[in-house]
């Protein structure tokens, strides 16, 4: 099964692409903790993401396909895929849907999480993320545990670079104008469902349950 997690920054993608990884039994493919690995690699590539996501503006559909085409022929995702930020633009959608084709794949739905801007700005400002597993927290929505270290791994909790409120308005436009039109895209192939983002972690992966299984 290949889903796409769609929706603004801040919207609980990545946070329900990990909860959805052990029941669908799939890898989730994220193309920011990617390009944020590449980049904490120190290489080359990891500095030019770094240019244009500090500025909160889109990496270029030619270096994310290359990343993409990679991921995709890794054994654990021979069997489908959970996309989380991906695809952003329509030619990357259209690339997308070529590299599956040659996988004699589809996506299979399009699931819209949807909240408001200032929910975004809320959720963004308070993320808190592990720098060594990269499991994500909220300071009042899902805390960490008492001592403020992740409680999956021990690790160190940071804030991600871009989470910085002019950044999040520019992120959120660059959605508005580049990747609001998928759903125009995916729409027109009846595979969006639209689920309400608000409500508890639990509430959220539900609706997602329930608009997969369908
Ligand atoms: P990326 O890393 O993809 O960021 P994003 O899409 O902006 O989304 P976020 O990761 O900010 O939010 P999320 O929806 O995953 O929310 P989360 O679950 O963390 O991209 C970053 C940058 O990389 C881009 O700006 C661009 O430069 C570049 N990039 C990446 N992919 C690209 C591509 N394909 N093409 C071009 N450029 C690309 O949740 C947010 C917070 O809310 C957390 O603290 C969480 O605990 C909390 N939360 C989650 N759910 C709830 C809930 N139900 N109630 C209360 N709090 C909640």
């Amino acid at each position: 099964m290949d889903v796409v997690l769609f929706g603004p920054p801040g919207a609980g993608k990545g946070t329900q692409a990990k909860r959805l990884v052990e029941q669908l039994r799939i890898p989730q493919i994220s193309t920011g903790d990617m390009m944020r690995a590449e980049r904490a690699s120190g290489s080359e590539l990891g500095q030019r993401f770094e240019s244009f996501m500090s500025l909160g503006k889109l990496v270029p559909d030619s270096l994310v396909l290359e990343l993409v085409e990679q991921r995709l022929k890794q054994e654990d995702a021979k069997g489908g895929a959970i996309f989380d930020g991906y695809p952003r633009t329509i030619p990357q959608a259209e690339s997308l849907d070529t590299m599956l084709e040659r996988l004699a794949r589809k996506i299979d739905v399009v699931v819209s999480i949807e909240v408001s801007l200032t929910e975004q700005i809320d959720r963004i400002t308070g993320r808190r993320t592990c720098v060594a597993c990269g499991q994500v927290y909220h300071v009042r929505y899902s805390p960490p545990p008492p001592g403020g270290r992740c409680g999956n791994c021990g690790g160190e909790l940071g804030q991600r670079k871009d989470d910085l409120e002019e950044v999040i308005r520019k992120r959120h436009e660059e959605y508005l104008a580049n990747t609001q039109p998928l759903l125009g895209y995916y729409g027109a192939r009846k595979l969006v469902a639209t689920v309400d983002g608000i409500g508890s972690l639990d509430e959220v992966t539900a609706r997602i349950q329930t608009a997969i299984a369908h």
